[in-house]
């Protein structure tokens, strides 16, 4: 049935929650050089029309420009694609290196700091291209533009590969398309959702949709998957979230409420919140998942606890909890949000972490403890780190390892887990620098030719036969299997921004600026450094062009870091160091 012949059921208009507006965190990370970052995270919504804004902060140092006057006063965002305005046309765009109102200069002649590197128009050109239509409105972007490949189902709007293009049109001050994907992905969640003879929770956003244009009658239809056509029929359990982290962006680039206070994505909202708080036999706070439910989108060896999933699973928590409106229910998903917070900040923290010490203290684990006074709570057996693991971690640094659960450490590197645990606070200031610091100490491993390995490192002969059940897409350094994926870009820049490193994003950065156009904005890289393109990458793969340009907008405007970043909350602290059930209850 075409989507808008389906209503989500009405709702009364409710009032604005107290916390809308309000900076509710404590966390001020400073630069190197002592500038607290937190200022520039007091964003104002944007004013949209009114655009004036010096450019670039990639040549002087970073919070020296902060630091001048003349940055703080004009801190009001530009659009990125009209910097090129009136220099360039969209047919020519190589003329796209002539700063606004400066003459043409020689091909040879070094760039100005402050003009626009040529690749922003391309994807500028590029982004536009991908638009979605539906009946005339434009409601999302398609993942990959490539004519040479078949599109498979590449030629649908994926909710998780939307949010960069999503970010890049609400910092260049386009936020309509944004509140139209998020209505269009709220009306599909309405749908019922069906895989053979079972039904889906009610709550479950697609992972992606596609438009259907009738030519002869002239008409749109759309069709959605929840799981149900993807490979491996798994449900994307980050789709939920993702489209409550780029509300509040949206809520919080535009200042308009009204689009999040709607009773339709109220209830939205309690939706995904009632599949992921429902109480069952759990006994951690972490959200258990399947193999292949987010970005990693096939047989991984991710099932469990992966760092991906309860790092957005936080960070959406986070976010509805500054939407959410106590009316119809509202209060009591405050409350749970509350709990879950505190529970699940606290398990990730003491649980998922690993730096040198830590590594060192399960090394020495001794196994076959019982009680609330064992020191190994899961039983980790010492003899199952991986050799690997040894080398790779520095003096210096530290990071969340992949999943956590009986028996079971997976000590991989996950990129998105850990970008986002910085992002949303989840890591401590002192684990998101020690994150940074790993970057800067694996950079080779980690960054390589291309930023950013997805994962590392790979599983490659007996292992990539046994986890991956001998999936010749993911073979060793290739796809979600330690290969490096371009659209990782903008993560990486937004945790280099709050943590006052932007000398890392700028070096990423210049590394994509070599290759990424020229090679035709691939989906992913291969080889341990990343330097070939993707054996089955698609070209013009949509989120390696979006997020390019939000890393490129954030670094020269870093206000709009505030969309995707929430600072530490204080309150969340918990006072716990052991069981809540210990000590035993006495009657
Ligand atoms: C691949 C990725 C997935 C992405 C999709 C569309 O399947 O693994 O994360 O959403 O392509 O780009």
């Amino acid at each position: 049935m075409p989507v808008d012949m389906l209503s989500v059921s009405p709702l009364s208009m409710e009032a604005n929650t107290e916390s809308h507006g309000k900076n509710v965190d404590g966390y001020r990370p400073t630069t190197d050089n002592g500038f607290d970052f937190s200022k520039l995270l007091e964003v104002k919504p944007r004013s949209h029309p009114t655009i004036e804004t010096q450019r670039s902060l990639d040549e002087r140092s970073f919070s020296e420009q902060l630091r001048s006057p003349r940055h703080r006063q004009t801190l009001e965002t530009v659009k990125s694609s009209d910097c090129l305005d009136g220099m360039v046309t969209p047919s020519s765009r190589s003329a796209a290196n002539t700063p606004r109102g400066s003459t043409p200069r020689g091909f040879n002649t070094p760039r100005h700091p402050f003009e626009p590197h040529p690749m922003i128009g391309d994807a500028w050109d590029a982004l536009r291209r991908s638009l979605v239509y539906f009946r005339g409105k434009p409601v999302g972007t398609i993942a990959a533009m490539d004519p040479t490949e078949d599109s498979l189902n590449y030629n649908q709007v994926f909710v998780r590969d939307f949010v960069p293009s999503g970010l890049a049109f609400l910092m260049n001050g386009e936020p309509e398309i944004v509140r139209n994907f998020l209505n269009k992905a709220l009306r599909l969640q309405a749908w019922e959702k069906r895989i053979d003879c079972f039904t889906l929770g009610e709550g479950v956003m697609p992972a992606s949709f596609k438009v259907l244009h009738d030519p002869v009658r002239n008409s749109d239809t759309m069709i959605a998957d929840f799981g149900e056509s993807a490979i491996g029929r798994v449900a994307p359990v980050d789709s939920g979230f993702w489209w409550i982290i780029l509300l509040r962006a949206y809520t919080r680039s535009t200042g308009d409420h009204s689009l999040a206070d709607t009773p339709d994505c109220q209830r939205g909202m309690r939706l995904i919140l009632n599949l992921c708080l429902s109480d069952g036999f759990d006994t951690f706070p972490t959200l258990l998942c399947a193999d292949g439910c987010a970005m990693i989108d096939r047989r991984m060896g991710i099932y469990g606890y992966p760092i991906e999933i309860q790092s957005l699973f936080f960070m959406a928590l986070r976010c509805a909890r500054t939407l959410l409106k106590p009316e119809n229910g509202g209060k009591e998903f405050l409350e749970r949000i509350d709990k879950r917070l505190t529970a699940l900040s606290f398990h990730m923290r003491e649980y998922f972490w690993l730096d040198h010490n830590q590594l060192n203290n399960i090394y020495r684990f001794k196994t076959e403890e019982y009680s609330h006074t064992a020191v190994n709570k899961f039983n980790v057996i010492p003899e199952s780190i991986p050799d690997w693991v040894f080398d790779f971690m520095p003096m210096k640094g530290g990071y969340f390892i992949g999943n956590v659960s009986p028996a079971r450490l997976d000590f991989r590197w996950f990129a998105i887990g850990n970008c986002c645990a910085i992002l949303s606070a989840l890591a401590t200031p002192e684990q998101s620098s020690a994150i940074m610091d790993l970057f800067e100490e694996r950079w080779q491993e980690l960054v390589g030719d291309m930023p950013l390995k997805v994962s590392y490192p790979a599983l490659e002969g007996h292992e990539w036969r046994i986890v991956t059940g001998c999936d010749p897409k993911n073979t060793r350094w290739s796809y979600h299997n330690g290969g490096s994926w371009p659209v990782l870009l903008w993560m990486l820049t937004a945790a280099c921004i709050k943590t006052g490193r932007p000398q890392i994003a700028r070096r990423a950065i210049g590394l994509v600026e070599e290759r990424l156009s020229k090679d035709g904005w691939p989906e992913y890289y291969d080889g341990k450094l990343g330097r070939y393109i993707g054996k089955q990458a698609r070209k013009y793969q949509t989120w390696s062009i979006a997020g390019y340009l939000v890393a490129k907008m954030m670094l020269e405007d870093p206000s709009h870091l505030g969309m995707i970043s929430l600072e530490e909350d204080k309150k969340m602290k918990p006072s716990l160091t052991r069981s809540a059930s210990w000590p035993p209850h006495r009657f």
